[in-house]
């Protein structure tokens, strides 16, 4: 601590507040793992595999004949709910397909990785995990100050308050895009075609970075939502006041209250606005949220909302499953017909009814990378090769490369005969995403049948390095007889 606090730019200042900040789950919300971890065996029951945690961060992972080791050297969560792990090899960050699970006290398998029939240790980190929980593309660090403050320097050289952002003094739809930025989940988040790479900084408005969309159910975002931004958003108390009610109405970004204060700390959040007219059933004195903001039973770390943000009258029921028609953009800009034309292709792979209205909205929605690769996926999905195919040799025109469009035009190259060319856009797209381990599969089946059997087998090897219970590359290595 003492270390950090010397370290730190914004300490010689502000010391008590980068000290209690470091108390809380987002500051701690990634980092290197230079601590113990409880010893566990895990068991899927899926694939019959066993993890084994060991004191020194090892993973050890066994199935049948195939084990081994890997080295948990990041976490990405606080611990308060859960957290995961990273390794890594050859300078690819992978998820750990266990995770630490607090409330049962107990590993388990990741979510997303069960009901798998083999070992899974090849799905590289998404940049988005490391965008909500650190704050660059490093696994290391948490959620620092500059990520609702903006960048430090300047304000630190000249200490004058215009120098650095104080959220709450922003316009209410800037200083909720703080927030926002990583606790508005949607249905799909969309970057817009304009700032694409250019990353959001406090101040900015969300919308200029970002299209939000949720589903246009009769609830509007209420029932079924699951971030807390869209949860706040349907309750009456956001809807009858307006901008006056945020976020830090009832959070103070810098401290969690300790469990034992925890009643009377949000009780007097409540009471800025009830103390007027108070509870018709209870003493002022109440814990406020108990009952109004009643915890829900089950969250992963799917990231579903946890305590009810829509702050109900009584709790209620769950909601009849309804029907989605539709996407509504949850931020006041309307946006574009290619964000809206990319939000249903996301919100279609979960919701199949939307597959028509999001093909007819791709190919109305102006072209470039983003959508092409989309409508190059509906075309594929529905049998339409030769489209699919020039859309993707003009997609790798523009970015050569890139995975998903030069991964499909190998696989169409190589049904035409012409393995050279399928044989270099997979090593193109390899050399950019070098653990899509399908593409790395296709390449050594291409290098084989062209009779290439050295390098056919250094694909394999390399493929088994990422992923070592690959059942066709175990296979294919054998018959090759080569040895992993
Ligand atoms: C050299 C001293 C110094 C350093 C270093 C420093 N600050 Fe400040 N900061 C100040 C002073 C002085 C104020 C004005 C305090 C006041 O008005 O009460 C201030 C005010 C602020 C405010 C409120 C601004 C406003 O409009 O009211 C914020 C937010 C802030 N600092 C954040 C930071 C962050 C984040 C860092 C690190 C990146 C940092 N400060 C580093 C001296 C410093
Ligand atoms: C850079 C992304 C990011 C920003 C910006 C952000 N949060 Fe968070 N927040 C997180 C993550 C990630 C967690 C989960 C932390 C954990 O436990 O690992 C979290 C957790 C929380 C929690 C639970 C308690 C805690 O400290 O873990 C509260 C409350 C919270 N955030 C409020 C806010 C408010 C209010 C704002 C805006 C002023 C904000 N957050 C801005 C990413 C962010
Ligand atoms: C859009 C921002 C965002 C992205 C992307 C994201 N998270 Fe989160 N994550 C959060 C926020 C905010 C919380 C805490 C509150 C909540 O559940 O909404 C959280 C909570 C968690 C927790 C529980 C932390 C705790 O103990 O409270 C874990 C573990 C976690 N996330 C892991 C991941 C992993 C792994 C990924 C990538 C596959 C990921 N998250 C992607 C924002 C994000
Ligand atoms: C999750 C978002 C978030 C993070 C991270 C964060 N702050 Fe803040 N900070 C806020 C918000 C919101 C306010 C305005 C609170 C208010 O005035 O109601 C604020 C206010 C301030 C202020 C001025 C008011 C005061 O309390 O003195 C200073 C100084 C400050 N922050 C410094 C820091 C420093 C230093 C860090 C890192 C150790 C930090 N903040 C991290 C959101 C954040
Ligand atoms: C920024 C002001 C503000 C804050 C803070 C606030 N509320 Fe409200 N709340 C309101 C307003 C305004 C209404 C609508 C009153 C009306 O309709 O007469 C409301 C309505 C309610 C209702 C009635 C809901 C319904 O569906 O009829 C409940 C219950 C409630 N609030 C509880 C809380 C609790 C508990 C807290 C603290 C955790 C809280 N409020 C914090 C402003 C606020
Ligand atoms: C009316 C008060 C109120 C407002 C406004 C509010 N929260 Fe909360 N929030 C709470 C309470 C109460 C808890 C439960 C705290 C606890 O039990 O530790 C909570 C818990 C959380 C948690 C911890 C995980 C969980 O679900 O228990 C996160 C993350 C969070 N809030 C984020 C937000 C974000 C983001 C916003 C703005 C969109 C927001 N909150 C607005 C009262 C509020
Ligand atoms: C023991 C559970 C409980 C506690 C604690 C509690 N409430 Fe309530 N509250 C209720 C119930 C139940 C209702 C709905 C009464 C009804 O529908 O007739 C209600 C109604 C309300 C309403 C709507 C009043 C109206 O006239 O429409 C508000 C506002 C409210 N509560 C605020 C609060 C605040 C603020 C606190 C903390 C000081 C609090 N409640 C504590 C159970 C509770």
């Amino acid at each position: 601590m003492l270390l950090l606090l010397a370290a730190h730019l914004c300490a010689p200042c502000h010391a008590a507040i980068v000290e209690r900040y470091q108390t809380t789950g987002m500051a701690r919300s990634s980092g290197k793992l230079d601590f113990a971890i409880p010893p566990a065996t895990v068991t899927d029951p899926a694939s019959g595999a066993v993890y084994r945690i060991d004191k020194d961060r090892g993973m050890e992972f066994e199935r049948g004949p195939v084990r081994g080791r890997r080295l948990l050297e990041w976490f990405v969560g606080s611990g308060n709910v859960g957290r995961s792990f990273l390794f890594s090899a050859d300078g690819v960050l992978f998820q750990a397909p266990v995770s630490y699970y607090s409330a049962a006290r107990k590993w388990d398998i990741s979510p997303g990785y069960g009901g798998k029939r083999t070992i899974q240790l090849a799905r590289a980190v998404e940049p988005g995990c490391l965008q909500c929980h650190a704050s660059a593309a490093q696994p290391e660090g948490g959620v620092t100050c500059e990520r609702c403050h903006g960048p430090g320097q300047e304000h630190a050289r000249t200490a004058k308050p215009a120098t650095i952002v104080q959220p709450a003094k922003l316009p209410a739809a800037r200083r909720d895009a703080i927030c926002a930025q990583c606790h508005l989940t949607g249905v799909a988040r969309v970057a817009a075609a304009t700032r694409q790479g250019a990353t959001f900084r406090p101040g900015d408005l969300l919308s200029d970075h970002l299209a939000v969309f949720v589903w246009d159910t009769p609830e509007a975002g209420g029932f079924d939502a699951t971030s807390h931004y869209e949860r706040l958003a349907a309750s009456r108390c956001k809807q009858a006041s307006g901008d006056q009610l945020w976020c830090g109405s009832c959070h103070d970004s810098h401290r969690e209250p300790a469990p034992a204060a925890k009643a009377a700390f949000y009780r007097e959040r409540c009471q800025s606005c009830h103390a007027g007219k108070p509870c018709t059933k209870a003493a002022v004195t109440g814990d406020c949220a108990s009952c109004h903001m009643p915890k829900g039973t089950s969250r992963g770390v799917d990231h579903v909302a946890f305590t009810d943000h829509a702050i109900p009258r009584r709790p209620r029921p769950a909601a009849p499953p309804v029907a989605r028609r539709a996407l509504r953009s949850f931020l006041p800009a309307p946006p574009g017909q290619r964000e809206t034309a990319l939000g249903y292709a996301v919100a279609a792979m979960t919701e199949p009814s939307l597959r028509r209205q999001a093909f007819e909205l791709l190919l109305q929605a102006p072209r470039d990378v983003a959508v092409m690769a989309q409508l190059a996926q509906f075309h594929d999905r529905m049998g339409q090769e030769e489209q699919a195919m020039a859309l993707c040799e003009q997609i790798v025109a523009l970015e050569p490369g890139h995975p998903a469009a030069a991964v499909n035009l190998g696989i169409y190259k190589i049904k035409r005969g012409q393995t050279a060319a399928a044989i270099a856009l997979w090593q193109a797209a390899l050399e950019r995403n070098p653990a899509m381990t399908g593409a790395r599969m296709n390449l050594a089946v291409a290098l084989w049948r062209g009779g290439q059997r050295e390098p056919a087998l250094a694909a394999l090897r390399q493929l088994l390095r990422f992923e070592p219970d690959h059942e066709p590359a175990i296979r294919l290595l054998r018959e090759l007889g080569g040895s992993p």
